[in-house]
């Protein structure tokens, strides 16, 4: 994008600026159309943006938002960075490499603004509300033109404006926490059919491991009545399936005015007309209450699936996470979810070597991952995050020793994986269809509501449609199928 210092009197937009939101941000948008545009007709072409996602589901919704401002303005979206005029990384942090990754392709970046001086560079996401990753960028890496955190998001339109205001400069926007929540700003979404929707932001818990609750700040939730008109809206526009997003959904709705459950917000989503499929993530075991449970038992559009992070399954570790729950605790609230949905798929979140762990300790871990039976893990090596209360722990685990636990559990993990997926085998269930096969477009690809994979022959036409399917083979992770007569 072209900055330039002839363009509209800056300073006349800014003093011109309702300083209410949303209405800040859509006269924003506004203004940066009109520039936009003026750009677009001089270059003979509308300008490209790519917008690269690092990370977990948040990100990847917070992307959507990005997008979905960047393409009311005016650009055009890429999926390849060489082409492109802006280009914005969402950055994760949760784990020391994720900041080694975006330092390498920084590099890459610099290379294509050197051959392209008017290519634009954003960078924002967790990764920059970490001080000493703003005082690196200042320092080192002058070239970028915009960097901001997760709470400011939705001001991307006029950070923007700010980028024009000042071409030298990089401008730097970063907030320590808010309880701003912006509603109503355009969204593209990645898929027709399904969406993600944020219920709530931030993280109190404070986990002794994790940077999360101090890059994405305070639990803030959102109000019922924003996210159910959200949800209305989706499912008018085709929308079939939803995913309620939040780092501890459980804990939903506690700072609200009128404070309500996550139950109560889960049994108002599954009655909006149309919504087929509900799924939330994720839920922390600690807030996840027998009312809950209830309703996902008793209402056929909420997915038989639980994202249930367990971290270890030592009790001493356990506390020394700040997790605050027993290995006893949450094989008994296992037991509870599993007596009132005998087919319900748990997955899960474990870290292997966090401080202090010994060999006993890992072997709690393994005896849960044995008496749950996963239907799938994420496992980390842990990671020694700077900024989290366990960096500073002295007893960390040797390397080596840290490799061959994660080896271990990971083949245990992955046989368990292998033999619950097949539990479906011969079965006809409804499945979801999202895309055609990459590899043979014969077939398509869809998920169970737990969250299995299928393939099965059909063309693009079924994409966004549910449809019965009958589950021939299970091949390790995924099925084979065939439509079955309906
Ligand atoms: N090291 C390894 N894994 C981590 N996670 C969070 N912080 C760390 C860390 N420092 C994992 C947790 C969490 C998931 C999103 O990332 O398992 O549930
Ligand atoms: Fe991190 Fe714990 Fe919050 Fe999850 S619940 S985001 S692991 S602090």
């Amino acid at each position: 994008m072209e900055k330039g210092k002839d363009e509209p009197e800056f300073d006349r937009i800014f003093q011109n600026a309702p300083a209410k939101e949303p209405e800040r941000q859509y006269y924003f948008i506004e203004q940066a159309k009109k520039i936009v545009a003026k750009q677009n007709k001089a270059l003979g072409r509308r300008q490209k943006m790519c917008c690269v996602t690092f990370g977990c589901q948040m990100n990847a919704r917070d992307s959507e938002k990005l997008r979905g401002i960047l393409e009311n303005i005016g650009f055009e979206k890429t999926e390849e960075e060489e082409d492109a005029d802006f280009i914005i990384y969402n950055t994760c942090t949760v784990r020391e490499n994720a900041n080694q990754k975006v330092y390498g392709r920084l590099g890459y970046l610099h290379s294509l603004k050197k051959k392209r001086p008017s290519l634009m560079i954003a960078l924002c996401g967790c990764m920059m509300q970490e001080p000493e990753v703003v005082e690196k960028l200042k320092k080192s890496y002058r070239f970028v033109n915009l960097v901001f955190g997760t709470h400011n998001i939705y001001k991307l339109a006029e950070l923007m404006a700010q980028v024009l205001a000042n071409p030298q400069d990089m401008v730097i926007d970063i907030w320590k926490d808010t309880d701003r929540i912006v509603e109503n700003l355009p969204v593209d979404r990645k898929y027709s059919f399904k969406s993600g929707v944020n219920i709530m932001f931030g993280c109190n818990n404070f986990c002794s491991y994790c940077i999360v609750p101090y890059v994405r700040g305070r639990e803030r939730s959102r109000k019922p009545e924003e996210i159910l008109a959200e949800i209305r809206r989706l499912a008018a526009d085709g929308v079939r399936e939803i995913m309620l997003l939040g780092q501890n959904v459980n804990s939903y709705g506690k700072n609200l005015e009128h404070p309500m459950t996550f139950a109560e917000l889960l049994e108002q989503v599954s009655a909006v007309e149309g919504v087929d499929r509900i799924r939330f993530m994720t839920s922390h075991p600690k807030d996840l209450s027998d009312e809950l449970i209830r309703v996902m038992a008793s209402h056929p559009n909420i997915c038989p699936h639980l994202h249930l992070p367990v971290q270890s399954g030592s009790s001493r570790i356990l506390k020394e996470m700040n997790r605050r729950y027993t290995k006893e605790q949450y094989l008994a609230l296992v037991g509870r979810i599993r007596k009132a949905m005998p087919d319900i798929s748990l997955t899960t979140d474990i870290i292997v070597g966090f401080p202090g762990e010994t060999e006993e300790d890992f072997q709690e871990t393994l005896d849960v991952v044995e008496k749950v039976r996963y239907d799938s893990a994420f496992t980390f090596i842990y990671s020694r995050r700077t900024g989290t209360p366990a960096a500073a722990m002295e007893n960390q685990v040797p390397e080596n020793v840290v490799k061959d636990r994660f080896d271990r559990l990971l083949n245990r993990v992955q046989d368990i994986a292998r033999e619950q997926s097949a539990r479906f085998e011969g079965r006809t269930m409804d499945v979801l269809v999202e895309s055609v096969n990459e590899q043979d477009s014969s077939l398509v690809t869809g998920r169970l509501a737990n969250n299995l994979v299928v393939h099965f022959p059909g063309d693009a036409s079924l994409i966004g449609k549910i449809v019965p399917v009958h589950l021939d083979r299970c091949q390790g992770f995924y099925y084979l199928g065939s439509p079955a007569a309906s």
